[in-house]
């Protein structure tokens, strides 16, 4: 089972300005969201996303299994497209696999990431990096105790702005 977090950010880390907003990520960040998200067969997300998303009319995102983390309860309005789990980053693996997916697609926020990486459960990590700087906003992943060490797989132009770099994560 290998999981991938892929993120849109600015060049200075932040994934959402302060009140949630990251519709300023470019076209092509999102084709391969959705590119990836669809390979993998899942989405894995925090409450926080899971309202952003609602907000914008994403969620629930289609073709995958989405699964939304949170230790409230949230009804279930989509059927058996979606999971509401306060399950444990590890125990949320270990029910992709058992459901028979080979590939976990981690889609944030900042939160969610920080608790998987935390656990040593995230393998490989696409960064798109869009033109933008601000002062204030949600992190890549929250300010907590931890440190990993990536390798680089690639780097690619997406267009005239925005870079993606692809890093496996070295397991400790
Ligand atoms: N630029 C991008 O590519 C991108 C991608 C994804 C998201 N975003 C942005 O990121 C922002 C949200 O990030 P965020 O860090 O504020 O929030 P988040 O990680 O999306 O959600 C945090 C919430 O998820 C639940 N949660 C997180 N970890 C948990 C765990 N281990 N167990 C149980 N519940 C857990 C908790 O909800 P409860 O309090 O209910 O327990 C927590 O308050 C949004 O604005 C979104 O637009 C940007």
């Amino acid at each position: 089972m290998k999981t991938i977090l892929y993120m849109g950010i600015s060049i200075n880390g932040y994934i959402a300005k302060m009140d949630g907003d990251s519709e300023w990520t470019s076209e092509e960040d999102l084709k391969g969201f959705y590119e990836q998200s669809k390979n993998a067969g899942n989405i894995i997300m925090g409450k926080n996303t899971y309202i952003a998303a609602s907000k914008s009319d994403y969620f629930p995102f289609p073709d995958v299994l989405n699964l939304v983390v949170s230790h409230k309860q949230i009804e279930n309005k989509w059927g058996d497209k979606v999971i509401i789990t306060n399950n444990t980053p590890k125990e949320i693996i270990k029910m992709l696999e058992q459901k028979g997916f080979t590939t976990a697609f981690l889609a944030g926020g900042g939160q969610l990431n920080t608790s998987f990486i935390k656990e040593n459960l995230i393998d490989e990590i696409y960064i798109d990096i869009e033109p933008l700087v601000f002062g204030k906003g949600i992190k890549i992943f929250d300010e907590k105790d931890f440190e990993f060490e990536l390798e680089l797989l690639n780097i690619k132009k997406l267009n005239t702005n925005t870079i993606q770099i692809h890093y496996k994560v070295i397991k400790v």
